[in-house]
């Protein structure tokens, strides 16, 4: 990564309700072909931050966790694509499964467990880290990987003047 190309900031959210009005904020920048890497323990929030996101696209159908399938797609103002590979056994297997799909060009897509993937995931992403579980407030950092994804972080910071959730760049 060459330096000052990668963005970071952290944002604290007490309830659920605030994970969904998070991602929904970022979700105003999407852009066909973007990647978004969701990284939390279980029960951290990967799930809700996908709904939210998913419901700022216009998705009208509820979102779930992808259990049974690899990859769900949805409708909304773009494609929103959303994988879990909790159940992976290894990257191997995920690339065996057509896990990068070329209609994932046309859309955003949303990996909740992405570290499984580790080098087979695409190096230019968003990254959406969760720490805290259960009644705990998260500790949502994100991680512009690439110049591309610092959209991202601008409208973060439009969404942020106005709520005043943001704390500074940790
Ligand atoms: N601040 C918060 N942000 C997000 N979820 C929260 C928060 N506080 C409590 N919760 C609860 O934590 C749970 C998060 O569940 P979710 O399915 O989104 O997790 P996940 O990271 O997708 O887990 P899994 O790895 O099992 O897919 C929900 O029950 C939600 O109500
Ligand atoms: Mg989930």
């Amino acid at each position: 990564m060459i330096a000052g190309q990668t963005l970071r900031t952290t944002v604290v959210t007490r309830d659920p309700e605030s994970t969904r009005a998070l991602a929904a904020s970022l979700a105003a920048a999407a852009q066909p072909g973007d990647l978004i890497s969701l990284v939390g323990d279980l029960g951290a929030g990967k799930t809700q931050f996908a709904k939210g996101f998913g419901a700022a696209l216009g998705v009208t159908d509820t979102i779930v966790s992808p259990s049974f399938v690899l990859m769900a797609e949805y409708r909304g103002r773009l494609p929103m694509f959303h994988i879990d590979l909790y159940r992976l056994a290894d990257a191997a297997e995920a690339m065996a499964g057509g896990l990068i799909d070329e209609r994932q060009a046309e859309g955003v897509t949303l990996v909740e467990w992405a570290e499984r993937l580790a080098d087979a995931m695409p190096a230019e992403r968003l990254d959406v880290l969760i720490d805290g579980t259960g009644d705990d407030p998260r500790r949502i950092t994100l991680v512009a990987e690439g110049p591309g994804y610092a959209r991202y972080m601008q409208a973060l910071a439009a969404a942020a003047t106005a709520t005043g959730a943001k704390e500074s760049g940790r």
